[in-house]
């Protein structure tokens, strides 16, 4: 599969996964100022953005196969750090198990290692039959956006919903149809954090409801090597909601590699 991505700068090789139902444009912040000292590319990853949207269930370990598939392209064979965010992080986690060698660390943004329980995955079924029957992503958006946003940029920040919002309705049935799928199948990847040796910076945004600081906080103590970082002012799109604290959290730890 032939993504669409962004790459800028030059040096190190940082991978950026946007999560669901969003793309690559949730990156713009980390784009200009990891770039100063970094090569990123951020990929739209299968049924998002300009990316194809097959009818599908998008595992996230299909997906992980789509990005070592784009940097094998752009001829990047050295293992590269990789960060996603919350379907990003699914898919993260997917490649440095699967991939362990294309992998140097990761960052795992306000995302989890649990599975679905079987009532979570049964909503997405029936959520993926009604956004293919209504031919657009709108319930999907509907019922995200009251939960994607912490509380002060609900409040101090309400223009900067506005724009994420509109990425993801231009998400296409089939695309967030073939996403829920996948995340409905993803395994519990909670026991395999201990194979994960990779330095792991694991980054939660304060108020996030999605994916919520105490998950961040027992992933970052499985980890091998891994690292919190809690950041102030964000839900659960932190690199968006405060990307000031997080291109901080980001520089430190990418500078601390060796
Ligand atoms: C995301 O932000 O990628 C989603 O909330 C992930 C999910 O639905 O599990």
């Amino acid at each position: 599969m032939l993504l669409a991505f962004t790459e800028q700068g030059s040096g190190p090789v940082v991978v950026l996964l946007h999560g669901f139902p969003l793309s690559r444009v949730m990156w713009a912040e980390q784009l200009k100022t990891l770039s100063e000292s970094y090569r990123v590319i951020a990929p739209d990853l299968r049924g998002h953005g300009e990316s194809p949207a097959p009818d599908a269930a998008y595992t996230m370990d299909l997906m992980a196969d789509d990005v070592v598939e784009l940097l094998d392209g752009l001829g990047v064979s050295e293992p590269v750090v990789v960060g996603g965010l919350s379907m990003g992080g699914y898919v993260a986690l997917a490649m440095a198990l699967k991939h362990p060698g294309r992998v140097r660390a990761l960052m795992l943004i306000d995302t989890k290692a649990a599975a679905d329980s079987p009532e979570a995955a049964q909503t997405r079924e029936e959520t993926a039959q009604a956004v293919l029957k209504a031919g657009n992503s709108g319930a999907v958006v509907a019922a995200m956006i009251p939960k994607l946003f912490g509380k002060s940029t609900r409040e101090l920040h309400p223009d900067r919903i506005e724009p994420l919002k509109a990425d993801m309705e231009k998400t296409s049935a089939s695309g967030v149809a073939g996403a829920l799928r996948g995340m409905a199948i993803r395994p519990d990847r909670r026991e395999q954090l201990a194979e994960i040796a990779v330095p792991t910076l694991v980054i939660v945004g304060e108020d996030d409801v999605i994916a919520p600081p105490a998950e961040a906080r027992a992933m970052a103590e499985a980890l091998p090597n891994g690292r919190l970082e809690v950041v102030p002012d964000a839900g659960h799109l932190a690199p968006y909601e405060n990307p000031n604290a997080v291109d901080q959290a980001i520089l430190g730890f990418l500078q601390g590699l060796n």
